[in-house]
């Protein structure tokens, strides 16, 4: 059998280190994310936050942005040895955008991502609102102290309304997240050129938030959905690590010469 590792440079010690400290700053900031407001809460209760909010904002933030989370994937498997965008044009002595953005993954990648879309909004729309209402969770009483209860799938709040977001929502979300993620990636990477960054060297919070970044700016300027902005806050932190993460595995299966 031959050696795998031949085909792949070995990784550079100050890159490691780096990304080290760049997860550790990203685990630090989704922690506070967490708790912050829980402790904000314990000093003044008129804050009005529970543990409720924060596993609220996790699933909308990842329900919204899974074609842009699922494009970034697989534009990695469909790219692969693909046909570079830029043809290997170069532009001040350097590649416009490099090899490693290809006309495989941009159309493997947004299609995917735009089925996918389409696929979880299906699965909202006539699966999840419909076993809540049959379960009765509906009337979902939300907070144990107080009692407050907030109904979580009827119309009056936004997550019901996300919940049950019209197909124009769902068609416009899942392609703009989608192609806003591969266009972001391709930002991404012309920046990286301009600055003298090999492909594939490691280019924190570029590398990781450039996809994101711009699919959720293409799908809110499209179809704007309510309090956007935690959401977004939310998805630039947990991003960074779902991305770091995502590399890993994709770097243990060869699909990558780096886990970044
Ligand atoms: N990929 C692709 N087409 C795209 C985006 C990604 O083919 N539009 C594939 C390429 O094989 C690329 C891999 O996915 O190498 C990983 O993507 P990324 O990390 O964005 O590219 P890098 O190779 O690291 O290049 P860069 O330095 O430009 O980010
Ligand atoms: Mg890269």
């Amino acid at each position: 059998m031959n050696d795998n590792n031949e085909s792949r440079p070995k990784l550079n010690k100050h890159d490691i280190s780096l990304m080290k400290k760049f997860c550790a700053v990203f685990l630090t900031l989704f922690i506070g994310f967490i708790f912050i407001p829980v402790i904000i809460n314990m000093i003044n209760p008129a804050f009005g936050w529970n543990f409720y909010d924060f596993l609220i904002i996790l699933v909308v933030s990842l329900l919204w942005t899974v074609p842009a989370l699922t494009t970034n994937a697989t534009m990695v498997i469909f790219g692969k040895n693909g046909t570079p965008i830029d043809g290997g044009r170069m532009w001040r002595g350097k590649r416009i955008l490099g090899d490693g953005k290809t006309w495989q993954g941009m159309i493997g990648g947004v299609l995917f991502g735009f089925i996918i879309g389409m696929i979880i909004w299906l699965i909202k729309y006539f699966v999840i609102n419909d076993v809540v209402v049959l379960l009765g969770l509906n009337n979902f009483e939300l907070n144990p102290v107080t009692g407050d209860t907030i109904t979580l799938y009827t119309s009056e709040t936004e997550i019901a309304e996300f919940f049950r977001m019209n197909p124009l929502f769902a068609i416009l979300t899942s392609f703009f997240m989608a192609f806003g993620a591969f266009f972001g990636d391709m930002v991404g990477s012309f920046i990286k050129r301009r600055l003298k960054y090999q492909r594939g060297a490691p280019l924190p919070i570029i590398d990781q938030l450039d996809f994101i970044s711009f699919a959720m700016l293409f799908a809110y300027l499209i179809y704007p959905i309510k309090n956007a902005l935690i959401y977004v806050i939310f998805m630039l932190i947990f991003t960074p690590l779902v991305h770091l993460l995502a590399n890993v595995i994709a770097y243990i299966l060869k699909l990558k010469k780096e886990p970044w």
